[in-house]
C-alpha cells in the first residue's frame, strides 16, 4: 500500500475510534481541535435547516424590515402576517445564524450577516431563487439516478433543454435574464477591477444576456464598442436595456444559437462569462471553435465563471454547482485546468488564470 492510503487508513480508524474521540475531546490541547471538528460535523448536517432560516427571513422580507429599527416580536409578527410564537422562533433562530441581533430589551435588529445580505441585493435574488432548487433536490439520489429534464431548474432556465432554445420567447427567458442581470453587478466588478479593456476597440459578449456586463465594461472603458450575442428573445432585452441606459449608439446586439450559428465577426475580444459551466463537454468544445473562429488571431477570450477546485472553495464548486447544474440539466462545474485543455483544444495554446479578489463569484481565465 503507498504512503497516503497508509495514511488515511491510519486517521480513518483513528477517527471512527470512540476511545480516541473521547480522550481528544479531553486532553486539553486537543480539546479545541475536537470542539472545532464536531460544530463543522454539526454544521454540514443542520445545513438544511439554516438555509431554510435565511430563505424565510428573506421571503418575508425580514431584513428590511428590522433595517431602520430593531422590532419587539409583536410588532414583528404583525409585519410578516406570523402568530408571534412561530415569529419568536424563527427570531431566534435567525440571531443564532447572525442574520438577526437580539437585543438586551429583547427586540430584534439586524445582525452582521444580515446587514451584509441586504447591502448585496443580487444575493437576496439568489436566495429567493433557491426556492426552485431546494424542490428539485427534495429526493436528491432520485435526481442523481436520471439526470432529467423535466425539473423546476430546467423549466426556469429554458436554454437548458437544448433543442429549440432559438424559438423562445421573451416571457420564457425574462426571469433568468433579470436574475442574471441581479447578479452580474458583482462579477463585472470582479472582471473588470482584474482585467485591463485599455488596448481593446469592440467587446462581443458571447452569451451576455441583458447586457448587464457589457454596460459596465463600456462605463468602466468609453472607448469600447460594445456587442451582445444571445438568443434572440434575450438579445431583443439587451437592445432595449442598452437603449434605455444611453449606450444605444455604441452597442450592437444579435440574436442567435451559439450551438448552431457562427458568432457575429468584427470583435477584438471576447468573454463568456457564466456561459460554459451551463452547458456539457461537447457543447462547451463547439463554442470555443465559433469563438475562436470569429476572433483575430492573438486577441484575448476571457472565460469568467466560479469553478471547481477552488482553493479555499471546494465545496462552491463540487457540491452547490455540481449539484445545481445536475438539476438544471446541463453542463458542470469545471476546473481552470479542465477549462485549459478544452481552450487549448479548440486554437486557444497560450491560456492564463488571472487572479479575482473573489474567486467563490467568479475565477478568470484569459485565452489567446
Ligand atoms: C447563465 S446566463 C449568463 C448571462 C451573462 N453572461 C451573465 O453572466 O449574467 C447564460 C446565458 O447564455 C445564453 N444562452 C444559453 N444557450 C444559448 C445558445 N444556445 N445560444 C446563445 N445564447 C445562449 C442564455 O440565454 C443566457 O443569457
Amino acid at each position: 500500500m503507498r504512503l497516503p492510503e497508509r495514511f488515511y487508513r491510519w486517521r480513518n480508524r483513528l477517527l471512527t475510534d470512540a476511545g480516541f474521540r473521547k480522550w481528544a475531546a479531553s486532553f486539553p490541547l486537543t480539546r479545541p481541535i475536537a470542539r472545532a471538528k464536531a460544530r463543522e460535523v454539526f454544521d454540514l448536517c443542520a445545513g438544511f435547516v439554516y438555509s431554510q432560516v435565511l430563505y424565510t427571513c428573506v421571503a418575508l422580507d425580514i431584513l428590511r424590515i428590522v433595517r431602520d429599527a430593531p422590532l419587539d416580536v409583536e410588532t414583528l409578527a404583525a409585519r410578516i402576517a406570523m402568530p408571534a410564537d412561530g415569529t419568536d422562533r424563527l427570531a431566534r433562530a435567525a440571531a443564532s445564524l447572525k442574520l438577526l441581533r437580539r437585543r438586551a430589551d429583547g427586540r430584534y435588529g439586524l445582525g452582521e450577516r444580515g446587514a451584509a445580505l441586504l447591502g448585496a441585493p443580487s444575493v437576496l435574488d439568489m436566495i429567493s431563487h433557491h426556492a426552485v432548487l431546494y424542490a428539485d433536490l427534495q429526493d436528491p439520489a432520485a435526481l442523481l439516478r436520471r439526470r432529467s429534464s423535466e425539473t423546476q431548474l430546467a423549466e426556469f432556465w429554458r436554454y437548458a433543454r437544448g433543442e429549440g432554445a432559438k424559438a423562445l420567447q421573451t416571457g420564457d427567458v425574462a426571469a433568468y435574464s433579470d436574475l442574471m442581470a441581479s447578479t452580474q453587478a458583482f462579477v463585472a466588478e470582479e472582471i473588470l477591477d482584474a482585467y485591463s479593456f485599455r488596448d481593446c476597440r469592440r467587446l462581443l459578449d458571447v452569451g451576455g444576456g441583458a447586457g448587464a456586463f457589457v454596460r459596465a465594461a463600456g462605463a468602466a472603458a468609453p472607448h469600447l464598442h460594445l456587442m451582445v450575442f444571445d438568443l434572440p428573445a434575450v438579445a431583443r432585452i439587451a437592445e432595449a436595456r442598452l437603449a434605455e441606459a444611453g449606450f444605444g449608439a455604441r452597442a450592437s446586439c444579435f440574436g442567435g444559437d451559439f450551438l448552431r450559428d457562427p458568432l457575429p465577426e468584427g470583435a477584438d475580444v471576447m468573454t463568456l462569462i457564466r456561459v460554459l459551466h451551463d452547458h456539457d463537454d461537447d457543447a462547451v468544445d463547439v463554442i470555443l471553435r465559433a469563438a475562436r473562429k470569429a476572433l483575430p488571431q492573438g486577441r484575448p477570450l476571457l472565460i469568467a465563471e466560479p469553478m471547481a477546485e477552488t482553493p479555499g472553495a471546494e465545496a462552491m464548486g463540487e457540491a452547490y454547482f455540481g449539484l445545481y447544474l445536475w438539476a438544471m440539466g446541463a453542463g458542470r462545474p469545471r476546473s481552470s485546468l479542465e477549462l485549459k485543455a478544452f481552450l487549448q483544444r479548440a486554437g486557444f495554446p497560450k491560456v492564463k488564470n488571472v487572479a479575482t479578489r473573489q474567486p467563490l463569484l467568479t475565477s478568470l481565465i484569459v485565452a489567446t
